[in-house]
């Protein structure tokens, strides 16, 4: 069986309108417009560069809806946002903020399937799909990830050994925060729930790799603010548990090739923000434009 076949790529000849939209988007430039003006798939040797991304765009992009790829078929997917989207958005964006106090208290299922279900349409290089999540969703899980980190972490910081970010100087400080800002947990703030993107880094695509866990990670926190949730995403403890804790991979049954640098923690908070803060960094937004020539 070639493997065009496997996409299962169908076009209703009855809603074709020839327009060629499917062609002039396909990622892996495999269609192209048949004598009946109609998009036909290629063969192809396999999926990826040599063939098909599965990206799905031809059947996103048809106009009348007259493709289906994948057995999926254009009426089941989700309509476009309308335009006011972007307003809010933009609120969004601009109002979320890291939340260092979080409830003693488990967010619903729902919500948290909800936000992993739209994690799949996160972007990878050369839609290769291959991060991974891992996703500690029950409090009392994410203090067995404590107990070990706080162990290993302690225990060199007594020989004022630190992972490779840190120093006297900078654990003192999160020390004492534990009295105010991250209650009692230097490390995870205390966060209910942990997120961590991972994915297999080695070869060609290792850089890829990492850029793909460190997108899904800022889609996460987007998508849990959205959704009411607080969230902090943190590199200490990823440190922590890499640096020093190498069987935390193990534990979370992440593999040990896997890169992995931010966890992102979240729950519901404890003190929400009243307000966004007034940013101003226009000054690192380099421009160039016609009107910087005069
Ligand atoms: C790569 C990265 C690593 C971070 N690591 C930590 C961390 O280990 N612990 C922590 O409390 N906050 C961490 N933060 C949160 C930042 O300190 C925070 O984003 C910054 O103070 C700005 O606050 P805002 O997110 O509310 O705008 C990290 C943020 C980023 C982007």
């Amino acid at each position: 069986m070639g493997m065009e076949q496997k996409t299962h790529f169908k076009v209703d000849k009855s809603k074709c309108i020839s327009c060629g939209k499917c062609v002039n988007t396909c990622s892996g430039m495999v269609l192209s417009l048949g004598k009946e003006g109609c998009p036909q798939m290629r063969d192809f040797e396999r999926f990826g560069w040599r063939g098909c991304w599965r990206c799905q765009h031809c059947l996103a992009v048809c106009p009348t809806g007259a493709i289906s790829i994948f057995d999926k078929e254009p009426e089941n997917s989700l309509p476009l946002p309308p335009s006011e989207m972007g307003g809010y958005m933009e609120q969004l964006v601009m109002s979320r903020r890291s939340c260092r106090r979080y409830l003693d208290k488990n967010v619903e299922p729902q919500t948290i399937d909800r936000i992993l279900n739209a994690m799949q349409a996160a972007p990878t290089g050369g839609n290769s799909s291959s991060v991974e999540y891992t996703v500690i969703d029950d409090k009392n899980r994410v203090k067995e990830i404590w107990q070990l980190a706080y162990s290993k972490m302690e225990s060199a910081a007594r020989k004022h050994i630190y992972t490779s970010s840190f120093s006297d100087f900078y654990y003192d400080k999160m020390k004492q925060s534990e009295k105010t800002v991250r209650k009692d947990d230097l490390l995870f703030c205390g966060a209910p729930h942990l997120f961590i993107a991972h994915e297999k880094c080695s070869g060609k695509w290792a850089e890829d790799s990492k850029v793909n866990c460190n997108i899904a990670t800022a889609y996460f926190e987007l998508l849990a603010n959205a959704f009411g949730l607080g969230t902090i995403i943190m590199s200490y403890p990823a440190d922590v548990l890499i640096e020093l804790a190498p069987e935390a991979k193990k534990m979370l049954h992440i593999p040990p090739d896997h890169y992995m640098k931010l966890i992102v923690g979240f729950g519901y908070p404890e003190i929400p923000y009243a307000r966004g803060v007034q940013k101003d960094r226009k000054a690192k937004i380099h421009r160039y434009s016609e009107q910087e020539r005069s």
